[in-house]
Parts: structure tokens; C-alpha cells; sequence
């Protein structure tokens, strides 16, 4: 089933399942995105937290589950394999898995979760759009309309998009029309109601070679990952024992949090735009281990996917390496 964006399909999911299947609480990984914390608070279902980093293999260490308990696992980075449930929970607890970082993994094909979730605008060139499913085929809620906000956020958005693309062929000079649209169309993108999919993401999904793009992916991680070793104060975040892993992007993990973002401010004054995934700086939620923070002020996550050339990622690697 699509939705707008990840943040729709999970608050759709939580509304249902507090109705309909008795959930009072969703356990969170310590180490998420802040921005989708905040938004499912609005769904009035209790948040709580469990230590989990995207360094080691799950364990749900500190959870003590109750009945009427939903617990959100990561693939972070598309790193993780299928984890092993069996020795970590109780079978009462629900189990939605997000594979935004990695949609067509062997983990999320043969997923045995209650619920899998994808935010498909962090792999695939769409303004909008996000899965839902069960693989063990619990009946799905009925598909939410596309509401005017959100309609008027994509169209921003893609509008970005194609003057952007115009922007990188040297036909437009000014890159500010394209950065404005982009940014108030992001900022519209998951607030509101819960909103089901544009029509022009829902054709443009059944275009793309994902296959083809995720082999490049894979690659062009694999170049990176070779190219910065040997970088004494940089690491990359190697694939977890896992089989057929396609990372996100290259998350490079620096020595410090100063050398992490001066190695940022010196890559985008060469127009090379990495990012944090995530800032912890303002938490929507209490109980977030010191280690987290300190990961999110030391990472940087390097894009490797199939807008980058191998060409690419060894120049980038290089840029780094005699920063
Ligand atoms: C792992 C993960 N899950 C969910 C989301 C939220 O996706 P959306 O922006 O479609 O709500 C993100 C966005 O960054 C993400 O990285």
C-alpha cells in the first residue's frame, strides 16, 4: 500500500493499530531520525526507546515489553541482515521493520515482521512516496487520499527537481529558485494529515531499473569503502554478516566531531554535499545514550548511489583523504 511518505504510512499504521489492535506503546531505536519521532507523537500512542546503533547487531537491550507493545526496527544504512526475533522478544509484540535505507534487500524480501515500512524518496528520484506491507499478511487499512497539502508539497518539490536537473546541465545560473521550492516543499512533505501518494510518483515507480540502480549502489560503495581505507582517522561502517548487502551510502565515521565537520565544511565548499543522518542535537525523546549523540557528531554519510560514477567516488575519497 503507498503513502505519501514514511512518516503517513507509520501514523496510518499506529492509528490502526491502537484501534484495532490494542497498541499502547512503540518502542523506537535510540539512534532515528528526530523529525519522524516528533511526527508520531501526534498519534498519541506512547514512545519509548530502546538502545540500538547502526555500529552493532540488534538487541533490544534495555526493553522490558508489556502487552500492547509495537517495536520499530532499522535497517540502518541497509547494513543489517534479518535479524533473529525469537531470542530477543516476546511473540506478543508487534514487529514493523523500516527498510527505507534498503527496500529490496534479502532482509525485507523475506521478511517475517508484522509490518515493513520504506520511505522510497531516499533511493528512488520521487518527490513523495512510501510503502507499506505485511509479510505475514495481516489485512491492510484502506489506502489514504492525497490531501491539497500534500499535493502542493510534491509539485514543489518536483518542480526542484527539474530545475535542478536544468541547473546541473548549465542551463540555468541561479541555483536559488530550485534550493527555495525544495526547501518548503520538504517542509510540507509529511506534516498534516495523513496523506496517500501523488499520482505522477505512483506512475513514475513502475519506470525505474531499480535493480540496475541498486547494483550501483553496491559498487560504488564498494569503491569508496577501498578508497578511504588506510585513512588512519576515517573508518566506513562495513556491511553487518549479512548476505547480498547493499549499503545506503558510504558512512564514513571520523576521529572527532571537529575534524567530522571541518571534513564537511571543506567537501561542500567543493560542491560535495554529504549529510548527517541523524542530528541529535534536539531530541524528541528522553533516554538517547550519550554514544548515539556521540556517533551522530562524528558521521557523515557520503552518497554513493546511481547519480555517482566510480570516478566519482574516488575523487571524493581523495578530497577526504588530503583534507
Ligand atoms: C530510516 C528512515 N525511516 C523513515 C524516514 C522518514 O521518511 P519520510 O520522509 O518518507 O517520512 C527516514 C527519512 O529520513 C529514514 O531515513
Amino acid at each position: 500500500m503507498l503513502f505519501g511518505t514514511a512518516r503517513d504510512a507509520l501514523r496510518g499504521l499506529l492509528a490502526d493499530g491502537s484501534t484495532r489492535r490494542c497498541w499502547r506503546r512503540l518502542w523506537i531505536p535510540s539512534y532515528f531520525c528526530q523529525d519522524v519521532v516528533a511526527s508520531l507523537r501526534s498519534t498519541g500512542i506512547v514512545l519509548v526507546t530502546y538502545t540500538d546503533d547502526p555500529e552493532n547487531p540488534l538487541t533490544v537491550g534495555n526493553a522490558r515489553f508489556l502487552p500492547g507493545d509495537a517495536l520499530l526496527v532499522v535497517n540502518y544504512f541497509g547494513l543489517r541482515g534479518m535479524p533473529s526475533y525469537d531470542r530477543l522478544l516476546p511473540d506478543t509484540v508487534a514487529i514493523i521493520e523500516d527498510h527505507t535505507h534498503d527496500p529490496w534487500s534479502v532482509w525485507a524480501i523475506n521478511s517475517e515482521a508484522d509490518w515493513c515500512v520504506a520511505s522510497l524518496r531516499k533511493t528512488l528520484p520521487v518527490p513523495d512516496g512510501a510503502v507499506l506491507w505485511s509479510p505475514v499478511g495481516h489485512p491492510l487499512f484502506s489506502e489514504p487520499a492525497l490531501t491539497v497539502d500534500r499535493r502542493a508539497a510534491s509539485l514543489e518539490k518536483l518542480a526542484a527537481m527539474a530545475l535542478k536537473a536544468l541547473y546541473l546541465e548549465g542551463l540555468l545560473g541561479d541555483k536559488e529558485f530550485f534550493r527555495r521550492l525544495a526547501i518548503s516543499g520538504e517542509g510540507r512533505i509529511a506534516s498534516g494529515d495523513v496523506s496517500g501518494i501523488t499520482e505522477w510518483t505512483r506512475a513514475l515507480l513502475r519506470t525505474f531499473p531499480t535493480g540496475t540502480w541498486r547494483e550501483r549502489r553496491r559498487e560504488n560503495h564498494r569503491v569508496l569503502l577501498s578508497a578511504i581505507g588506510g585513512i588512519p582517522w576515517a573508518t566506513v561502517l562495513r556491511p553487518q554478516d549479512a548476505v547480498d548487502v547493499c549499503p545506503f551510502s558510504g558512512i564514513v565515521l571520523f576521529d572527532s566531531a571537529e575534524r567530522r565537520d571541518h571534513v564537511r565544511e571543506c567537501l561542500m565548499a567543493s560542491r560535495v554535499y554529504p549529510t548527517i543522518l541523524w542530528p541529535l542535537e534536539s531530541l524528541a525523546l528522553p533516554g538517547i545514550p550519550p554514544e548515539n549523540v556521540d556517533f551522530s557528531r562524528r558521521m557523515l554519510s557520503i552518497h554513493c548511489d546511481m547519480r555517482y560514477s566510480r570516478a566519482d567516488m574516488l575523487r571524493v575519497a581523495e578530497m577526504i583523504r588530503l583534507i
